[in-house]
């Protein structure tokens, strides 16, 4: 269902690989919400993934930038502004990769150069797409910035190896950013932490299908994915939430509230061993 929330409203989605990308679910609901958006990703992420399908089918352009190139950015950004005859009103930055975790470098044997690339392209692009768009005046006042975060910022899980410290950053850069981008000029800046979610990235991590069990035990409204990820995230593109600024918004179904939930407790059933399960 349809509310019109972005109605005369224009964005930039970075990160839209496939049809399970996060950023795909939020492009497609964007536009449905009635707000006419462009998108950007890597060249090669254009060439092999289906973002120009995309394109094609919500009636827009795809804008290719490595979004640790600041000159890239500065593309995107004029090159959407062209396109839409204006600022922009909101942006999504759904990008994360690390080469260590790629390379299955443990935790306690990173390759630095690997994690220098993790932390540009994970978070520092971050900066630098705030960076950018303010020094080129490109976001409309009273916008929204959101970036795609995870609990592993905070708490640690097994498997995330140093995209925890790239999310930790994140949101610090969102903190940051946010004041000195809502004190000047009304944006918002905001970082989503949602649920474990089967995409791309996602199937890098570490165990992720009984990752996706377990804080499905442990939520008490169940995991949240992608169509929940994009429904939220337009809400905070909107004017529904112009106060909200500088948060890290958990959207896990009550995941980062529990220590112990009935659910996931049953899976360790003593009693139950050498039987079938029948709690899940
Ligand atoms: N999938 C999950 O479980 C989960 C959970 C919480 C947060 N997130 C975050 O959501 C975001 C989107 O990930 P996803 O799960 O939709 O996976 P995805 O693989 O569909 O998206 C990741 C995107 O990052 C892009 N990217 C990688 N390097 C880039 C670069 N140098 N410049 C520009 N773009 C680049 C990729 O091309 C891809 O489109 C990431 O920040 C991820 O960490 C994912």
């Amino acid at each position: 269902m349809a509310y019109g929330l972005l109605k005369g409203k224009r964005g930039i989605i970075f990160g839209a690989l496939n049809e399970q990308s996060i950023a795909w679910k939020i492009a497609e609901r964007a536009v449905e919400e009635g707000g006419r958006i462009t998108l950007s990703n890597t060249a090669m992420a254009i060439r092999m993934g289906t973002t120009k399908q995309l394109a094609e089918r919500i009636g827009t352009i795809v804008i290719p930038a490595d979004a640790t190139s600041v000159t890239d950015l500065e593309n995107v950004f004029k090159t959407s502004m062209e396109f839409f005859g204006g600022k922009v009103d909101f942006i999504l930055h759904s990008i994360g990769m690390s080469p260590n975790v790629r390379k299955k470098r443990s935790y306690d044997d990173l390759d630095y150069e690997y994690l220098k690339n993790t932390l540009d392209i994970s978070a520092i692009s971050f900066h630098k797409v705030l960076q950018v768009a303010r020094k080129l005046d490109a976001i409309s006042d009273w916008g929204s910035v959101v970036a795609m975060s995870y609990i592993a910022a905070q708490r640690t899980l097994y498997g995330y190896n140093d995209m925890a410290d790239a999310k930790a950053m994140l949101e610090s850069i969102a903190r940051s950013f946010g004041y000195i981008y809502g004190r000047d000029k009304k944006i918002r800046v905001n970082t989503v932490s949602q649920s474990p979610t089967r995409t791309t990235a996602g199937s890098g991590v570490k165990g992720m299908e009984n990752l996706i069990d377990f804080t499905g035990r442990m939520s008490p409204l169940g995991n949240a994915d992608a169509d929940d990820c994009a429904n939220y995230v337009v809400t905070l593109f909107s004017d529904l939430t112009k106060k909200v600024t500088m948060q890290n918004l958990f959207h896990d179904g009550g995941f980062s509230s529990m220590g112990m939930s009935l659910r996931a407790m049953t899976a360790y059933d003593r009693s139950l061993e050498g039987f079938e399960r029948t709690d899940d």
